[in-house]
């Protein structure tokens, strides 16, 4: 038997209930897996608390994320005892996730471990920080250098932020943080090498077709008005990586920093991203972030406390990033 958060719907609202389970519960796949940890992300903050309609076919065990060790698999790229780590391909929104003790998984979503890592750490920097190194990577192949001038991060303080300002700060950028608890989580910031912490109601005016030149790259999180903002005061030849949708998935810009400008915007899916691509982003990962990362910015949680947690990542409420101990 093992344990796993299920989630259910009664009368239109999402129910999220501890169960006990067994390995014929678990849906089909070719590596059964024990998971050691998963992660929470806004996506499974809106999966949890029923927010958003990230789920269609319940009961469904959320977790967008896991990492663990092969128990038995049918597929001769994992054997028994092999560490692995999942983002994305659905998990957790249409096959069971990661938020249970053992998961059942396709081999093709699989990532070996890279060496020098563990399954705790593997999940702080998570799906969250896994995006975070596609958006930075976004930003190397666009040619931004740290000599190119300063780079903007939005909706700073959360997973996606917090492990893209660390990592822009290890390459030797210059990096400027946008987020709505300044007093709260500047300090934070400016540990994980933000160089200065910006409110972002300075970001939430609307914006006017262009603005005066300030960045040479940025990470968005956050979209809307806030990326509106951020695009009006790009650089000339700059470049933006957009990810997410924090603060709503509308886009009220014009097209003058694309056609007077240069500007670049680059979206960011970190869900269907390649194999390729995932092997080298976990790779870079393991190399960029410092240990001080790990104490810093990751709160570790137990499975019963994760929809509390779930709650106060829609709200914007959480910092950093929050992993799950099965
Ligand atoms: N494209 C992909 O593959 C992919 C992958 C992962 C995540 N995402 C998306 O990226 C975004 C961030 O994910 P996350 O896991 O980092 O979430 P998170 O930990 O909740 O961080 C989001 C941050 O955005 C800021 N924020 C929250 N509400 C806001 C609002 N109403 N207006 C402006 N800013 C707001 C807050 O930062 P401050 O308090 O510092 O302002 C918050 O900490 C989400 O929209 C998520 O869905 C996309």
């Amino acid at each position: 038997m093992f344990k796993a958060l299920v989630l259910n719907q009664e009368e239109k609202k999402t129910i999220a209930t501890i169960e006990q389970l067994d390995d014929s519960h678990l849906p089909e796949g070719d590596v059964l897996i024990d998971v050691d940890y998963s992660s929470l992300n806004y996506k499974d903050g809106l999966a949890i608390t029923g927010k958003g309609k990230i789920i269609r076919n319940f009961p469904m065990v959320p977790g967008i994320d896991l990492a663990g060790t092969v128990v038995s698999s049918e597929d001769n790229r994992y054997q028994t005892g092999d560490k692995v780590v999942l983002t994305g391909w659905g998990v957790g929104e249409n096959h069971w996730g990661g938020m249970a003790q053992r998961a059942r998984l396709k081999a093709d979503w699989l990532v070996p471990l890279p060496t020098g890592f563990d399954s705790k750490k593997a999940m702080m920097v998570g799906t969250a920080g896994f995006t975070a190194m596609l958006c930075v990577q976004a930003l190397l192949d666009a040619d931004v250098k740290p000599e190119s001038g300063e780079i903007l991060v939005t909706g700073a303080s959360g997973g996606v932020g917090s492990v893209a300002v660390t990592l822009l700060a290890q390459l030797g950028y210059k990096v400027a943080a946008v987020t709505g608890r300044v007093e709260q989580n500047g300090p934070l910031l400016e540990k994980l090498g933000a160089s200065r912490i910006i409110d972002r109601t300075e970001f939430e005016e609307p914006a006017r077709p262009l603005e005066k030149q300030i960045w040479a790259g940025a990470v968005d999180t956050v979209g809307s008005k806030v990326l509106a903002k951020v695009l009006a005061q790009m650089d000339y030849n700059s470049a933006v990586a957009a990810c997410g949708l924090a603060g709503g998935f509308d886009l009220p810009t014009t097209v003058m920093p694309f056609i007077l400008r240069n500007v670049r915007l680059q979206g960011i899916d970190s869900v269907m991203c390649p194999t390729e691509k995932r092997i080298a982003a976990w790779e870079k990962l393991v190399e960029l972030l410092p240990e001080s990362f790990y104490q810093q910015a990751c709160t570790e949680v137990e499975l019963d406390e994760a929809p509390k947690y779930a709650d106060d990542i829609t709200n914007g409420q959480v910092t950093g990033r929050v992993v799950i101990k099965l």
